[in-house]
């Protein structure tokens, strides 16, 4: 267990080996747009992360082939059908395709026999983002004065991730528990395991052209829904990639004349390579995506590290998933809190007070040790462990 859990030398030089063929994330873009590939190049990501996500945008929204749960090279961007990263496995227990089952048992190898993963129903979906429930005593309880906009979302793994998770039995509590290393206090996954979250809103037959849609199956009713959000991670890097895309039309808040519930970007969109000119609030899509619907998803923004070169926090959010905390999301640093004990209860994920804070800047080695002594296991970055449940478990845990 251990030595396939901790080679972060080995990992690192990794990164290094995939990424020799290095010449300009345009040109590997242009290339990935006419023929599918999987993105996975760290220099890309250090060196030019806004290009590098809209790299793994056209990767990862490439047309998926249902039965190999893995991309249609045949297929082109914009085409019909499911999204790549829709045919990974999905977290939630008791969704098609589940990580983390009730029993807290192997769930199996990464292909499905004959799984319809493309055929969503409302035991595939959360109505709300786990980061936006508190947890006391274990228990989840929303937020306090939460208004959630209506809409459904969901949390996949990719073949890589998932390998590492079942090869290391962290399906399950007791997994976790028997995984919990005080000498390392860390987790080490693949150089190519990538994660996504996405949010869905239901949309009208006439707002279909314009956003990538799907169908969920609720009390025997279809109803169509629009990709709204998606955060994409990648383990391009030591503290993983970070970047999330939006539809344009969560741009405007409600106030504004915008769609119900919505706060609206309080911060501008970030985009260097679309915008080199104008980096900043430009809400643009590049011309790579033109005439497809993924022309209207906008970068928000890349997250790298955990501050800038002066040590000022770098913050990152989406409008719709950190709803309420924009100006306090850093996705690295609340993921780098993604640990849990010695009995595999995971770190909460807010602190009580105040509510709705995201934690911002470097982690606190306090939330790792007590003195010199590991009291938390760092689960490289991934918070879906929080879903994990012991063999005892008689419902979803989460
Ligand atoms: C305040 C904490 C917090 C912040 C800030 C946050 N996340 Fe998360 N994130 C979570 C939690 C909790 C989950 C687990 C959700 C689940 O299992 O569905 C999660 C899940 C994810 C996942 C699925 C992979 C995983 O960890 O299991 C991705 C991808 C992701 N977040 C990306 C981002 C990006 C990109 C940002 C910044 C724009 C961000 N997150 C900001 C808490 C946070």
């Amino acid at each position: 267990m251990r030595q396939r859990l901790l080679r972060p030398l080995a990992a690192v030089a990794a990164f290094f080996a995939c990424s020799t063929a290095y010449a300009s994330c345009a040109d590997d873009l242009a290339a990935g747009v006419d023929l599918w590939q999987e993105p996975n190049d760290t220099i890309a990501a250090i060196l030019e992360p806004d290009c590098y996500a809209w790299q793994l945008f056209v990767g990862l929204n490439w047309p998926g082939d249902p039965a190999n749960q893995a991309a249609d090279p045949s297929a082109v961007l914009g085409g019909e059908g499911s999204a790549t990263w829709e045919l990974w496995r999905n977290v939630r227990t008791g969704s098609a395709g589940e990580v983390f089952n009730i029993a807290g048992s192997d769930p199996g190898p990464w292909l499905l026999a004959g799984a319809p993963l493309v055929a969503r129903s409302s035991s595939d979906v959360d109505t709300q983002p786990i980061q936006q429930l508190a947890f006391f005593d274990g228990l989840a309880v929303p937020q306090i004065d939460e208004v959630f906009p209506v809409g459904v979302n969901e949390t996949r793994m990719n073949e890589s991730t998932y390998t590492f998770v079942r090869q290391n039995g962290l399906y399950s509590l007791e997994g976790l528990q028997s995984a919990f290393d005080p000498t390392s206090g860390v987790m080490n996954f693949p150089g190519n395991a990538k994660e996504i979250k996405a949010r869905w809103r239901e949309i009208t037959e006439a707002e279909k052209p314009r956003y990538h849609w799907t169908t969920i199956t609720a009390d025997g009713a279809q109803k169509t829904y629009g990709l709204t959000a998606l955060h994409i991670t990648t383990k391009d890097l030591p503290n993983w990639f970070w970047a999330t895309f939006e539809h344009i039309d969560n741009r405007e808040s409600e106030v504004a004349g915008g769609i119900a519930g919505h706060e609206g970007w309080l911060d501008p969109s970030i985009d260097a390579y679309t915008c080199p000119t104008q980096p900043t609030g430009c809400d643009k899509s590049p011309a790579v995506v033109s005439g497809t619907k993924w022309e209207n998803y906008i970068l928000r923004g890349t997250q790298i590290d955990f501050t800038d070169g002066r040590g000022r926090p770098k913050v990152l959010a989406n409008s719709i998933i950190e709803r309420g905390f924009q100006r306090t999301s850093s996705c690295i640093t609340c993921h780098s809190r993604a640990a849990y004990d010695s009995a595999g209860q995971m770190n909460p994920i807010f602190l009580p007070t105040p509510r709705r804070t995201g934690p911002v800047g470097s982690p606190n080695p306090n939330w790792f040790f007590t003195g010199d002594v590991t009291t938390r296991m760092q689960t490289d970055f991934v918070w879906a462990f929080i879903r994990a449940c012991s063999s005892a478990s008689t419902d979803r845990c989460r």
